[in-house]
């Protein structure tokens, strides 16, 4: 089979997007479609910016991420018009001039400062995707529920062109994730391991898709441990790292857990690690996402029980929320443009939601599994204080192995995180693959 050039899949997606667009535009009674890239924004009293963030429906048209005060605007049978914001900025290094395989698809208009905007876009009824501060005079962002849903709804599933950079987002982060364990086993400080990361993927944490959570010991359990300490701690049992990487837009979100010479706690990453390659072989069109994550429960309850954690079938553990106690966050989430992409909860494009499953709060993704959906796959273990202290007060606490517990504590927890294609046929773990091919 010929290889399909860059150049190609990218024609093919925007087709695919400009055919999304069509239908709900038509349906929803638009005679157009807006999208403002959007505007830096300060903090309070100064001239310091946040990092900038695109309107994730602007970079699913374009890769540009860097590109405040730009306009896509789609009329349905028309080519596309980009509106490309190019100020003439002695502080800073402008956009540079259009450029890539995009460009042969748009008319495109430069402009110079963000109220020229308004000379090019289209007059009508419009759906303007955007934050309110992106609005301009006559143009003002209008978020039509009926278009967004449409689109949120649709974008769950991948084109070849997103899959093939979100296979490149998988290889940077691999290499990171291979220069912090190693980092790790050398003894380094969860900054220095971070650091390590950064300069393995190429990135700054400015291009991050998320901020890395680097947990050493204890600080595994901590599921979205938010520091980074700069001292090492005197031993090294483990590291939990949730680190990504982004490629033109699209994120990758990888998770591993590694651990140093114990073998009970290596036990509990290896049986993770089984349940978590089997709920990824089982990423198949029309499975429920719910039912995933309960057989992940299931599974991780059994886990529990096998490395006699808790005494208590996986049935009662369900049952009772104990499986809850040591598993507290959902099975995982769709990911693209967004490392949580939106969609999540959708039944169709109307807009109407799938409710999650009593007792799972924190479940993001309740659909039916489609062919060309990324998913992340998650499921972990962890000793977390304040949960097992509820656990402990409660007649299930005289199940539990205390001791055991008090042993497995001392590292945190483990989660492995993969990113998984689903297909007509048999899943792609993309993250995996990744880690093959080094
Ligand atoms: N890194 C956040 C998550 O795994 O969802
Ligand atoms: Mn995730
Ligand atoms: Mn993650």
């Amino acid at each position: 089979m010929n290889a399909v050039s860059p150049a190609d899949l990218y024609r093919s997606h925007l087709d695919t997007l400009k055919a999304r667009a069509d239908h709900a535009l038509a349906a929803s009674g638009h005679d157009h479609l807006l999208i403002a890239s959007g505007v830096e924004k300060y903090t309070f009293l100064d001239d310091r910016s946040y990092p900038f963030r695109p309107n994730p429906h602007f970079k699913h048209w374009l890769p540009l991420t860097q590109h405040p005060h730009s306009w896509l605007a789609y009329t349905p049978g028309r080519r596309p018009l980009l509106v490309y914001h190019q100020p003439d900025d002695f502080w800073h290094v402008p956009p540079s001039p259009p450029h890539g395989d995009w460009v042969a698809h748009f008319d495109i208009r430069v402009i110079g400062s963000p109220e020229e905007a308004v000379r090019h876009l289209p007059a009508g009824h419009a759906a303007i995707i955007g934050e309110a501060d992106a609005a301009l005079p006559g143009f003002v962002p209008n978020n039509p529920p009926a278009v967004l849903d449409h689109l949120h709804f649709h974008r769950a599933c991948k084109t070849p062109y997103e899959l093939a950079l979100m296979r490149q987002a998988q290889t940077r982060a691999v290499a990171g994730h291979l220069a912090a364990r190693d980092a790790f086993l050398a003894g380094a400080s969860e900054r220095d391991i971070h650091r390590a990361y950064l300069a393995a993927t190429g990135h700054t944490d400015l291009d991050l898709p998320y901020n890395n959570i680097v947990g050493l010991n204890e600080h595994g359990a901590v599921l979205h441990y938010q520091y980074q300490d700069a001292v090492a701690p005197a031993e090294h049992r483990s590291l939990l790292i949730d680190a990504g990487a982004e490629v033109d837009g699209y994120a990758a979100d990888i998770t591993r857990t590694w651990c140093r010479g114990d073998a009970d706690f290596q036990a509990l990453i290896d049986a993770v690690d089984a349940v978590q390659r089997g709920l990824c072989d089982s990423v198949r069109a029309g499975v429920d996402y719910r039912a995933l994550h309960l057989q992940a429960h299931q599974a991780l309850a059994g886990v529990l029980r096998d490395q006699g954690i808790v005494a208590m079938t996986p049935e009662a553990q369900l049952a009772s929320g104990v499986s809850s106690v040591f598993f507290p966050h959902g099975l995982g989430h769709l990911i693209g443009l967004q490392v949580h992409d939106v969609g999540g909860f959708l039944a169709d494009e109307s807009g109407a939601t799938l409710p999650k499953p009593d007792g799972h709060p924190f479940l993001r993704l309740t659909r039916p599994l489609l062919p060309g959906m990324v998913v992340t796959i998650e499921p972990g273990i962890y000793f977390i204080d304040s949960l097992l202290a509820q656990l402990r007060a409660r007649p299930e606490g005289k199940a539990v192995d205390w001791d055991r517990v008090a042993h497995l504590a001392r590292f945190g927890g483990v989660r492995i995180e993969d990113e998984v294609l689903c297909t007509d046929g048999a899943p792609q773990n993309l993250s995996r693959e990744a880690f093959a091919a080094v």
